[in-house]
C-alpha cells in the first residue's frame, strides 16, 4: 500500500520549507531547467545545421507525476509548459489546482497511467518514485507516454556518499526530521519513515539500471548530484523515431 499523503497535505509544503532549508525549490527549478534544454526533435538526432538553425521543436506538454502540491508544475508554467498532474491523493492535488490554475490534474497511479502512448513532450517526478509500490512498473508507464525522442527527469533524495557528510545527514534525518515532522505536521510517524525509505531506495547507477532494463528504448541517462548528493537528479532521453 503507498503512503496515504491526504494526511499530510495541508502542512506538506511548509514541512518542505523548513526540512530541506528551502531546496526543494531550487532543486525543482534545477530539473525545470533540464527539461527545457531537452528540446526534441521527433525525427530523431539533429544535424550540426539544424542545430544551428535552432530547427528543434519547443517542450510544450509536460505530465509531472506524482505531483503532490504542484511545486513542480508552478516551475513548469512559469516557463510556460503547459502542464498535466497526476496523483494518488485528493487533498495532494487540491492544493496544487489551487496554485496553477491553468494545469490539467487527474487523480491516478503512476503504475497505470490513464494517456496514450507518446503523449507528451516531457515527463517529471519530484520526489515521487520513492512512494511507488512497484518501482519499475511506475517507469515504464513514465516512458510510455513520453514521446520519442522526448526527455524524463526525476528527482529523488538520497543517502549522501562522503563520509564526511554522512554523520551531520544522519543526525539531521534520524532526529530533526521526525521531531520537525511531529512539531509542524503533528506526525511523526510520516517524518520517520522518510529517512527509512531514502536509505533503503537505489541511487545512481543502480536506479538507471532499472530504467535501461525498461522495454523501452533510451538514447542516453545520467545523474547529477545536488547538494552533496542528498538530492539526485536523474535525466533520461527516450530514443527519437527511426
Ligand atoms: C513526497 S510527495 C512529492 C510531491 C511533489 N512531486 C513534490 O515535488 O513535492 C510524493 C507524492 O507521490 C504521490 N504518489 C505516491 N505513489 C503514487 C502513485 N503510485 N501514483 C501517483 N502518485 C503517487 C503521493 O500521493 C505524494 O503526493
Amino acid at each position: 500500500m503507498p503512503y496515504d499523503f491526504d494526511k499530510i497535505a495541508r502542512t506538506y509544503d511548509r514541512l518542505n520549507r523548513v526540512m530541506t532549508l528551502g531546496l526543494d525549490r531550487r532543486w525543482r527549478k534545477r530539473a525545470v531547467k533540464e527539461v527545457e534544454s531537452g528540446k526534441w526533435h521527433p525525427e530523431g538526432e539533429l544535424n550540426t545545421m539544424e542545430k544551428k538553425n535552432n530547427a528543434v521543436k519547443k517542450v510544450e506538454s509536460v505530465l509531472d507525476v506524482a505531483c503532490g502540491t504542484g511545486d513542480m508544475a508552478v516551475s513548469l508554467a512559469e516557463r510556460g509548459c503547459t502542464v498535466t498532474g497526476i496523483d494518488l491523493s485528493e487533498e495532494m492535488l487540491a492544493i496544487a489546482k489551487r496554485k496553477v490554475e491553468s494545469g490539467k490534474w487527474k487523480v491516478a497511479d503512476a503504475e497505470n497511467l490513464p494517456f496514450p502512448d507518446d503523449s507528451f513532450d516531457a515527463v517529471t517526478c519530484a520526489f515521487g518514485v520513492r512512494n511507488f509500490v512497484h518501482l519499475e512498473q511506475g517507469l515504464s508507464e513514465m516512458l510510455r507516454v513520453l514521446k520519442p525522442g522526448g526527455r524524463m527527469v526525476i528527482l529523488e533524495l538520497a543517502t549522501p556518499d562522503s563520509p564526511l557528510i554522512r554523520p551531520f545527514y544522519n543526525l539531521y534525518t534520524e532526529h530533526i526530521i521526525p521531531w520537525l515532522g511531529s512539531r509542524i505536521a503533528g506526525n511523526r510517524e510520516a517524518y520517520t519513515y522518510l529517512p527509512e525509505s531514502i536509505a533503503r531506495f537505489p541511487k545512481g547507477e543502480s536506479f538507471l539500471e532499472i530504467i535501461q532494463n525498461s522495454k523501452f528504448r533510451i538514447h542516453n541517462s545520467c545523474q547529477r548530484k545536488l547538494t552533496f548528493g542528498v538530492c539526485r537528479m536523474y535525466v533520461i532521453n527516450k530514443e527519437a523515431a527511426r
